[in-house]
């Protein structure tokens, strides 16, 4: 099915992104909202990021206003009667998700996909509260989406092969890279990107490294943006949601830092309030070390921790081996989901986790890990592909053969 028109639901900072990049690709697309500040407030979004391509020579004044006139703001579901396909961007609750798809049921035609940009949440569930399961699907964008290549394509249980097709296609359209993802809890990057987000707040709560420090240690290692500056973009409520519901469905080894909590009872949710690990404009904050003091004061939190840069990346790239067990995705699509979704580098190459733990050396990466595991406990265990293929002898680059044959 070729999708001709598109509807957005939700027009916080993902939904209006996501529509600002069906506009681009010359779709229309409808918005929608229950509150119309929220809707202005995605159509300036929207605006802002085109005006950027204007300003930087990149598009005419002109196009930018007939890329504008593909959009159409609405509060209520009567412009969904012909659209192909519907992406829900609203909060990561269930309950919400849930709703807005029996609205949706009752405004769209029964082709309609559709779509969740939901960051974790299931699939599965959000199907089965439909009529339709086989035409809702999971289609999760990154931040910032107009820039990010990656959409992870998450088909749910009873999603049909033909939605995941279309939806495929659909990405393709949007000139995004879409990667086919078995649906897991945070699917395939998030459930990556997450641990690490938290080894960082943890180390920072700890007093390993300042947040400084730890950004600078990371970005030398080979990511654009330091794990602080990446939260605060994304918003701390976001990673605090995404974290508990990793640690509700995946246990200890995932447990959130306790500094989130600090965080979000201080309203600060990173760039949009203009304060989170940073302040905006400012840098280190004198209130979120005084809250880690008081963590530490208290007892709540260990202290004198070592930091080093392998104690955050790589317990990601033992996330990904796990996933290879899993059959999350292909191992050629994890590399190039983390290099599309996340911007990740290694030695100067746009290389993902599996493709660098092959450069280390398996052996290497397992035997920090058992370090690691020694210090701070079973969180770091290695994961089995890794210690497998440690006995085997296929340790990577070295030997020729590791996650991947190398000639
Ligand atoms: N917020 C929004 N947009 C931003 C931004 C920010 N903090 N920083 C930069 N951008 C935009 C710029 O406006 C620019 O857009 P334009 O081309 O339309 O003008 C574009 O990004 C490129 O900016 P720069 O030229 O300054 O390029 P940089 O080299 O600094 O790259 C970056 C910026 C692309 C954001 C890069 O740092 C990066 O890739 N960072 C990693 C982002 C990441 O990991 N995203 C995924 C997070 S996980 C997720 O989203 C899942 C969700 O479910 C939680």
């Amino acid at each position: 099915m070729y999708i001709f028109k598109a509807g957005v639901v939700g027009a916080g900072t993902m939904g209006g992104e996501i529509a600002q990049v069906i506009t681009y690709a010359g779709l229309p697309v409808v918005m929608k909202d229950i509150d119309q500040e929220m809707l202005d407030a995605g159509m300036e979004q929207i605006r802002s990021i085109y005006q950027a391509r204007v300003d930087k020579g990149k598009m005419g004044a002109g196009d930018m206003e007939s890329k504008l006139d593909l959009v159409t703001t609405t509060l209520s579901y009567d412009a969904f009667a012909d659209v192909d396909i519907v992406i829900e961007a609203v909060p990561e609750k269930m309950a919400i998700k849930k709703q807005v798809f029996r609205e949706l049921e009752e405004a769209c035609p029964e082709q309609t996909i559709f779509a969740s940009n939901t960051s974790a949440l299931s699939i599965s569930e959000m199907g089965a509260a439909t009529d339709k399961p086989h035409k809702v699907i999971g289609m999760h964008f990154f931040n910032p989406a107009h820039v990010m290549k990656l959409v992870e394509v998450i088909p749910g249980l009873d999603t049909g092969r033909e939605t995941q097709d279309d939806v495929v296609m659909f990405a393709e359209t949007l000139r995004k890279i879409p990667v086919v993802v078995q649906e897991c809890p945070g699917f395939l990057v998030n459930r990556l990107l997450m641990p690490y987000l938290n080894e960082a707040t943890l180390a920072l709560e700890e007093g390993a490294a300042t947040a400084t420090e730890i950004d600078t240690a990371v970005v030398d290692w080979g990511m654009p943006m330091g794990p602080f500056t990446l939260m605060d973009m994304l918003g701390i409520d976001v990673c605090a949601d995404v974290g508990e519901y990793l640690y509700s469905e995946y246990g200890e080894r995932m447990r959130p830092a306790r500094l989130f909590e600090k965080l979000l009872g201080a309203g600060r949710l990173g760039e949009k309030t203009g304060v989170g690990f940073y302040d905006h404009p400012g840098g280190e904050s004198e209130d979120v070390h005084q809250m880690i003091k008081d963590l530490q004061a208290a007892g709540e939190v260990a202290t004198g921790t070592p930091f080093t840069v392998e104690r955050l990346m790589y317990p990601l790239i033992n996330e990904a081996a796990q996933c290879v067990l899993e059959n999350v995705a292909t191992m050629t699509d994890i590399d190039m989901a983390m290099v599309a979704g996340t911007g990740m580098t290694y030695g100067g190459e746009r290389v993902g986790p599996l493709v660098v733990a092959d450069q280390i050396g398996l052996d290497q990466v397992a035997e920090t890990l058992k370090e690691l595991e020694a210090d701070f406990g079973p969180r770091f265990r290695p994961a089995r592909p890794l210690r497998l293929r440690v006995r085997a002898g296929h340790l990577g680059v070295k030997t020729g053969k590791g996650f991947y044959e190398h000639t």
